[in-house]
């Protein structure tokens, strides 16, 4: 007979009657049992699988992202032919999801389920920009979209952990409520070139900033009693050859870089999990790299949740399991041989399985599947996008106002051009893509908001973006194809001119995992249908004493060096969520004065990034990128080699101005407490973005110019009123890490504190000495 124990008290005392009766077997429970007990019943074939998730009956990602490893002997190139293929056939699977198999279909994966010791199958699913699951089922006349939320760019652009923390709550309010247990987000690397394809994703080039904006975004998901998955850990700063890519980076570089964000985010936020990434660091992977994900995210930073691999990152199971990376997702056939074999012949010891095992067990724990929570599959999604067309423009980055041409007049007539104005880009493509409902396109926005479009323009972009596409292949989980701009004659530029008060032109880039950006026309550059017709608006409408205003719809930049001089208005609108077009209208007719400010240094030309010199853009041979620049990484490195650049790092205009005053520093202990007055001296009420930059004594080590060490955005401000905005940083904060001596070093001296508005300009200082 076998019995089985549930309850905690009552568990023990039917362990003992199991004991007076040697015939009957007791099972200890999940959940009611030390984990030990429960981990010792478990046999190798179910330790094996505990630490796997659930597809292993898939050979390889149905779709095989480009650069993905050829080890099961699949051909890579054959796989992707496949997949365009189908998707060129209409085959939606390919956009929606690489798995569905289980209870919330269109998840990322599920995790093992132990019935016969309650141990039941959690579900993890993406992503950053909110929640990706199949948003129709077969036989089930329901939907379940999810809101599409503004994306990581514009996020952190926004400056405003307020807002991040906002937008998330009801973010993982979906998670709850469509059955899933861990979000698989936020993504924080480190924007360390713009071509980069997952830019879109991540937040920044500077680890505070990525790191307070991801803390931001943790909190708001597990406020819901779900959990989130940081990734992907670490050093994945590009997509080209990304599974087993060697970054090359100094010590120094991974700690004040590369994981100064992920050490943030830990320690304020506390994520359910962690995602190792697919490259090699220093010629170890991360998901087997010891150092990474033992030494210094547990033993250093005191992590105790669970690591997971990126999907399908895999080349030896039981070096994974050995290193600390407890969860292998999606699980092979392979990871589960290396277990086994692992544990029978030595190399893995069975301790490493049981602690990783441990892990997991306390994970589900925390679940609401564990906890039963009856999900009602019914989240309020009028709710959230009314949320997201509010905070689409958090973030919205006012780069030219020359002559106020914005706010637009109200019921100002608008010649909007650029395909985008009509197919506006809410998302990026990938695990990043939610599928949602519907998204506002620009000129809608525009009407609802009172603007009259110019007619002839709009039928005929909508009439040419149509037939363009019904000739493209269709959209995949992998890329959005690329519609050239409408080749406009001149004769129609001023025709539509002369119907309007202004100009628009939109101008997007749309990027995914699996490929980075190209640097090329249609890319990285304008196509010359772009040049010429931005050209040619430009001309005709100043010919006419008209504006134009440039909107740049996209996750990251592009080079815009020649074109600026051509522009009056020149606004960074992201990709700001499912009410794009709603979201940037409020901007446009001043419902909503613009106040974010760019989380990336912008160059004159790619090749003033430092990162340009290895950076690689095709799969090769040449697997080693080597860091070179290293911790000189956007404003650093401009900073250091007095590069100019286009925009600096968090530049960012406003319709009103700030005047900067009473900059005072108080010392309590390690903790410093800045303050720095903003008196509003325009004449519209607005938001300014307040940043602290400190520039360290001559030391042992080679020190940044100067450093973000924190930032602060005032609440609105009235004209003519003055708010007071607070920064803290502690004495840790100004460390270097030295690799000599293995250890973070605070160097004696004078630090001067610059309250700034931008890396660029900055408007206050004082000193502290240490
Ligand atoms: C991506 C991850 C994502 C995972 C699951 C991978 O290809 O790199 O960011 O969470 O797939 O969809």
């Amino acid at each position: 007979m076998k019995t089985t124990t549930k309850l905690g008290a009552m568990g023990l005392s039917l362990m003992a009657l199991a004991a007076c009766a040697p015939a009957e077997q007791t099972t200890l429970m999940y959940g009611d049992q030390p984990m030990e007990d429960v981990i010792a019943q478990m046999t190798l074939d179910q330790k094996a699988n505990m630490v796997l998730g659930t597809a292993r009956g898939l050979m390889f990602p149905p779709d095989a992202a480009p650069g993905m490893p050829n080890r099961n002997g699949v051909d890579i190139n054959e796989l992707i032919k496949q997949a365009q293929e189908r998707a060129e056939k209409g085959d939606t699977m390919t956009i929606s999801t690489f798995m569905g198999s289980g209870r919330v279909p269109g998840d990322a994966a599920e995790g093992y389920a132990i019935d016969s010791l309650g141990i039941p199958s959690i579900a993890y699913a993406d992503g950053p920009a909110g929640l990706r699951i199949n948003p129709t089922r077969e036989g089930d006349e329901n939907t379940y979209y999810c809101t599409a939320f503004p994306t990581g760019t514009i996020l952190a652009a926004s400056w405003d952990t307020e807002t991040v923390e906002k937008v998330t709550k009801a973010m993982g309010n979906e998670v709850l409520e469509y059955g899933v247990d861990v979000l698989l987000a936020p993504a924080l690397n480190i924007h360390r070139n713009p071509l980069c394809g997952r830019n879109f994703e991540y937040y920044s080039e500077d680890p505070i900033l990525a790191g307070k904006i991801a803390a931001a975004y943790v909190n708001g998901i597990q406020s819901n009693g779900v959990g989130t998955s940081i990734k992907h850990f670490a050093v994945n700063s590009q997509e080209t050859m990304r599974n087993g890519i060697d970054a090359v980076v100094s010590e120094r570089a991974i700690r004040e870089i590369y994981l100064k964000g992920f050490e943030i985010a830990v320690k304020e936020s506390k994520p359910w999990t962690v995602m190792s990434s697919y490259n090699k660091i220093n010629g170890v992977l991360a998901s087997e790299n010891k150092w990474l994900l033992t030494d210094v995210l547990r033993g250093e930073w005191g992590y105790d949740g669970v690591v997971m691999t990126d999907w399908w990152a895999e080349e030896d199971g039981a070096r994974q399991q050995a290193a600390g990376n407890d969860l292998l997702m999606p699980g092979t056939q392979h990871q589960y041989d290396e277990i086994v074999n692992g544990i029978k012949n030595g190399t893995l010891a069975e301790a490493d399985l049981n602690r990783n095992i441990t892990n997991i067990l306390n994970l589900i724990q925390k679940t609401p599947t564990f906890k039963g929570y009856k999900y009602s599959n019914k989240p309020d999604l009028k709710a959230h996008a009314q949320l997201v067309r509010e905070n689409g423009s958090c973030g919205t980055v006012l780069l030219e106002n020359k002559d106020n041409v914005l706010p637009l007049a109200a019921n100002a007539k608008i010649a909007a051009f650029g395909n985008a104005s009509y197919d506006t880009y809410v998302g990026g493509t990938g695990s990043g893509n939610v599928n949602r409902a519907y998204k506002v396109n620009i000129n809608e926005g525009l009407k609802n908001a009172g603007f009259t479009l110019v007619e002839d323009l709009e039928k005929a972009y909508t009439a040419y973006i149509t037939a363009a596409k019904s000739k493209q292949a269709a959209e995949s989980f992998w890329a959005t194809p690329f519609v050239e701009d409408l080749n406009l004659s001149a004769a129609q530029i001023k025709a539509a001119i002369d119907k309007a008060d202004v100009a628009i032109y939109t101008i997007s880039r749309q990027a995914g995992e699996g490929a980075d950006r190209k640097l090329e026309k249609g890319d990285y550059y304008l196509t010359d249908v772009e040049a010429t017709n931005l050209k040619n608006i430009s001309e005709a409408a100043h010919a006419a004493g008209k504006k134009l205003v440039v909107l740049l719809n996209m996750g990251s930049i592009i080079e815009l060096t020649e074109q600026v001089p051509l522009v009056d208005g020149l606004v960074h609108v992201f990709m700001p969520g499912q009410e794009a077009g709603n979201s940037i209208a409020d901007v446009l007719s001043g419902k909503v004065n613009p106040s974010g400010k760019l989380p990336m240094t912008w160059a004159k030309a790619y090749k003033d990034y430092p990162s340009a010199v290895d950076f690689p853009l095709s799969p090769g041979e040449d697997r080693v990128v080597k860091y070179t620049e290293d911790i000189f990484v956007g404003y650093r490195h401009f900073d250091k080699n007095k590069v100019e650049p286009l925009y600096p790092f968090g530049f960012g205009k406003s319709y009103t101005t700030f005047e900067y005053a009473n900059l005072a520093v108080k010392a309590n202990g390690d903790t410093y407490t800045v303050t720095v007055d903003v008196k509003n001296t325009g004449k519209v009420a607005g938001r300014e973005v307040v940043q602290l930059y400190i520039s360290a004594p001559k030391g042992t080590l080679e020190k940044p110019v100067k450093e973000l060490k924190a930032f602060c955005k005032s609440a609105l401000v009235q004209p003519g009123q003055t708010a007071t905005v607070t920064m803290t940083f502690k004495k840790a904060d100004l460390a270097s890490y030295d690799e000599a001596k293995k250890q973070w070093v605070v160097d004696p001296g004078t630090y001067t504190l610059n309250a700034a508005a931008s890396a660029a300009d900055l408007r206050l200082n004082t000193t502290i000495n240490l």
